[in-house]
């Protein structure tokens, strides 16, 4: 990274296509029911786990503190879709350990959804209201926290 970044659309936006990139990785290994699939979800796991922390922790408290009722309503939305995420990631490691290659495949597709969905209103929701209600100084401070905890192995 060349300066700072100050966008939580683009610091956000990046990872999420690393971690985008991550998944379809993972829904081949699964299709294939290659060994490598739970090294995959591991991987994936770490790094979506920190991303929705650092969100839950750090960024929805910083817009709710800024934002109107209506910016609130929609980040409870998306609170819940974390939580989503989270049992459907639980749900998907117990297939793969268990080697249940029926479920797994299903599990897989539902989170490659949910994860669209979710990163769909992101991009289109919260980010660009980060970006307008928070100023920049704090912004690059939010990003740096973010930058400082990822898993570097989600690259
Ligand atoms: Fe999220």
């Amino acid at each position: 990274m060349n300066a700072p970044m100050n966008s939580v659309d683009d610091a956000l936006g990046d990872d999420h296509a690393r971690l985008g990139a991550l998944l379809e990785e993972l829904i081949r290994a699964v299709s294939a029911a290659s060994p490598a699939a739970q090294a995959l979800l591991a991987r994936l796991t770490r790094g979506l786990l920190h991303h929705m922390a650092w969100e839950d922790q750090v960024l929805f408290p910083a817009v709710k503190a800024l934002g109107s009722a209506k910016e609130r309503r929609s980040i409870e939305s998306l609170e819940i879709d974390h939580e989503r995420l989270r049992e459907t990631l639980q749900r998907l490691e117990t297939a793969l350990a268990a080697g249940n290659h029926v479920a797994s495949g299903p599990l897989v597709n539902w989170l490659k959804m949910l994860l669209q969905g979710h990163n769909y209103d992101e991009e289109h929701g919260v980010y660009g209201e980060a970006n307008r209600l928070i100023n920049e100084e704090e912004r690059r401070n939010l990003i740096e926290r973010f930058e400082a905890g990822r898993p570097k192995e989600a690259s």
